[in-house]
């Protein structure tokens, strides 16, 4: 799946993550997350927000705990992606 337009702010990494999530934690597929969205990447970042704010709060440390184990399955896979040249006509 991609989602892709060339407006910014519309949605598309909110939309992504939601999707990612519901396939990964609810309906049990093993996902993995592309940004190609270069240089900005904020999939990446939010992931490191969330990271910190879940290391910081022993209430959401153990929520997390709960929600990995319970359906065992650790976070959806992430990965940054530069554009080669070739793909950008
Ligand atoms: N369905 C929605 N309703 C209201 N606000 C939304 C919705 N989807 C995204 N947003 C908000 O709009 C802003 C831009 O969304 P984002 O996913 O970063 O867009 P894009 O990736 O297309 O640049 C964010 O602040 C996000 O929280
Ligand atoms: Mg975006």
């Amino acid at each position: 799946m991609a989602f892709s337009t060339q407006k910014g702010g519309v949605g598309k990494s909110t939309f992504t993550m939601l999707m990612a999530s519901i396939l990964h934690y609810r309906m049990g597929y093993n996902v993995a997350v592309i940004d190609c969205d270069y240089p900005q990447h904020s999939l990446a970042l939010q992931r490191e927000r969330d990271l910190k704010t879940v290391m910081q709060n022993e209430i959401y440390k153990r929520l997390a705990l709960k929600q990995f184990t319970s359906i065992n399955k650790k976070y959806t896979q992430l990965s940054n992606a530069k554009p080669k040249k070739q793909w950008i006509k």
